[in-house]
């Protein structure tokens, strides 16, 4: 069931659903979530399992404000307040250790939590009313099947889980990518997730270097090697590899995508072409509704060109990286 998210009373139909145990999809700044409360263990058991997400992978809490997600917290750092303080409400996730006996099954039995406060005003809008009816954070991966591609729009959460469930929309997201997440739990602060925000953008913040995860970070769902995968198999390219494979004579593959940041001069007749924004933020917001887009024009095999391995193109490049992985 899809409600206007800009609806005051399906934004109450919504809370009511979250306060009373049930799931609801929303949308935030960066991808469409699927919320539970997250003090309830029997609720959040319902996102794994709508989901068929691994029980061991914990999931983000979100909340109003700063104030909100203290109480989720054993401790709140320096680090993280400086960092909430820049991008709070925004794509940022922070991992803090978590209070004993708070959401635990949010957390998937960590020690830590993630807790962000998006920005989206509909998902602003949803915690605000969730609050008001006692609900004091909201659990909410993105609203896909496990391993799957993320939602942007309200129609692909639709897709994903079907007409039962409430779809609060509120539009295309703007991101597009996933909220960037700085584990702040282990004494320095360290990138487990890259998103939109830039390496110089959270350093800057910080006050102090943020370091690239390690062996030592945890298993995360969103950090597995295969994620974010398209049904079609996708092959992560080269310039000169595309150009290359693009210029062997005869057929190209059935059924061939090519995803490029250049127009080749002469498209192969039966290639389905996409080209990629030459903005890394653009890319982004565009990247999984573009695979979406693809698999839905039936492509089984998609070639996409990799981006430049600059700093502001780490999300996308992370994000194709683990779809090709799958
Ligand atoms: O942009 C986003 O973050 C979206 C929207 C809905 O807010 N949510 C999202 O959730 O991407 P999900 O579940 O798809 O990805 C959450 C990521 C996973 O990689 C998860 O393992 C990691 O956050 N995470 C959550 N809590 C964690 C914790 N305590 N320690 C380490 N990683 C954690
Ligand atoms: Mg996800």
């Amino acid at each position: 069931m899809l409600l206007d998210g800009c609806d005051e009373n399906a934004v109450a139909q919504a809370a009511d659903r979250l306060a009373a145990g049930e799931l609801v999809g929303f949308p935030t700044e960066t991808v469409y979530g699927l919320g539970a409360r997250a003090d309830d263990d029997a609720a959040v058991a319902k996102v794994f399992a709508a989901k068929g997400r691994p029980v061991d992978h914990p999931l983000i809490v979100h909340v109003t404000d700063a104030a909100a997600a203290r109480p989720f917290a054993a401790e709140w750092p320096a680090v993280a307040q400086r960092l909430c303080a820049a991008f709070w409400p925004g794509p940022l996730t922070v991992i803090v250790l978590r209070r004993p006996g708070m959401a635990a099954a949010s957390a998937a039995g960590q020690d830590s939590i993630g807790l962000r406060c998006p920005a989206h005003p509909v998902a602003q809008a949803l915690l605000r009313a969730a609050a008001q009816r006692g609900v004091a954070g909201v659990a909410a991966p993105s609203a896909n099947r496990f391993g799957r591609i993320s939602p942007t729009q309200a129609l692909h959460v639709v897709e994903e889980f079907g007409d039962a469930l409430l779809v609060l929309e509120g539009g295309a997201c703007e991101g597009g990518i996933e909220s960037t997440i700085v584990d702040c739990s282990r004494g320095r602060p360290v990138l487990l997730r890259p998103g939109v925000l830039t390496l110089a953008q959270l350093e800057a913040a910080a006050g102090e270097p943020v370091h690239a995860r390690d062996a030592a970070a945890p298993r995360a769902s969103g950090t597995l090697e295969a994620h974010y995968a398209p049904r079609a198999k996708l092959r992560l390219m080269t310039s000169d590899a595309l150009r290359a494979a693009l210029q062997v004579p005869g057929r190209p593959p059935l059924k061939l995508a090519v995803y490029s940041r250049t127009v080749p001069k002469s498209a192969a007749p039966g290639v389905n072409h996409r080209v990629m924004p030459m903005q890394a933020v653009q890319a982004a917001n565009e990247l999984f509704s573009t695979l979406r887009e693809l698999d839905a024009e039936g492509a089984h095999l998609i070639w996409v060109e990799e981006p430049p391995a600059t700093p502001e193109w780490a999300g996308v490049r992370d994000r194709l990286q683990r779809a090709a992985a799958s």
